[in-house]
């Protein structure tokens, strides 16, 4: 474990397997792992920031130097605002690298002193990101195994509003008795 608090930034729309695994990762090297999530995001977002942040705390209960939190602006502003020495990123492909190489040299350009490391989820997480989970999960697809089930949840609560109703009144629906019915009818027209 090193000295320090290291700051995990991101939009988390939704927080994925990948991202849990990374900082589950992160948690065992710092002393302290912020995660942050970015309020001010331009794109729209599908979880609103408390969804997201209801989400995260949940999925990090157990990690007891974990905290989770919401920034505006400049990242490397609200880092020095908690102290943090250094940015954790995630690099899944070397598709990732280009943008990442860019945030953070700029990021360097911005506050010198702060650096970042960069780690690679497990490989098995290494297609998941956030856009293709909203885009299967909205063209109806199993998103299972790529969120965690809290977030699979929310998903199809939030797509399927009509899906809390029925988890919540899960009461198997009488079966209908086609015999009896027809004995009924025959009944009837007998009468
Ligand atoms: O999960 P994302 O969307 O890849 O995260 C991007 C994020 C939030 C880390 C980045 O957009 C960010 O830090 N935004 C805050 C504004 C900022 O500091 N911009 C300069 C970064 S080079």
């Amino acid at each position: 474990m090193n000295k320090g608090i290291a700051i995990y930034p991101g939009s988390f729309d939704p927080p994925t397997n990948g991202h849990l695994d990374l900082i589950q990762r992160g948690s065992k090297i710092f002393e302290e792992l912020v995660v942050a999530i970015l309020r001010n995001s331009e794109k729209s977002p599908m979880f609103s920031v408390a969804e997201r942040l209801e989400m995260l705390r949940a999925l990090t209960a157990d990690l007891k130097n974990v905290r989770i939190d919401t920034f505006n602006g400049l990242m490397v502003e609200y880092a020095k605002s908690i102290n943090a020495i250094c940015i954790l990123r995630g690099i899944r492909a070397i598709s990732d690298y280009e943008y990442e190489l860019q945030m953070a040299l700029m990021n360097r350009k911005l506050e010198p002193t702060l650096e970042t490391v960069f780690m690679m989820p497990a490989d098995k997480y290494s297609y998941v990101s956030s856009r293709l989970v909203r885009e299967v999960a909205q063209a109806g697809g199993p998103v299972k195994g790529l969120v965690p089930d809290v977030v699979e949840h929310k998903l199809r609560e939030k797509l399927d509003p009509a899906y809390k109703f029925h988890d919540a009144n899960l009461v198997e629906a009488p079966e209908v008795d086609k015999n009896k019915k027809t004995s009924d009818r025959k009944r009837k027209r007998k009468a």
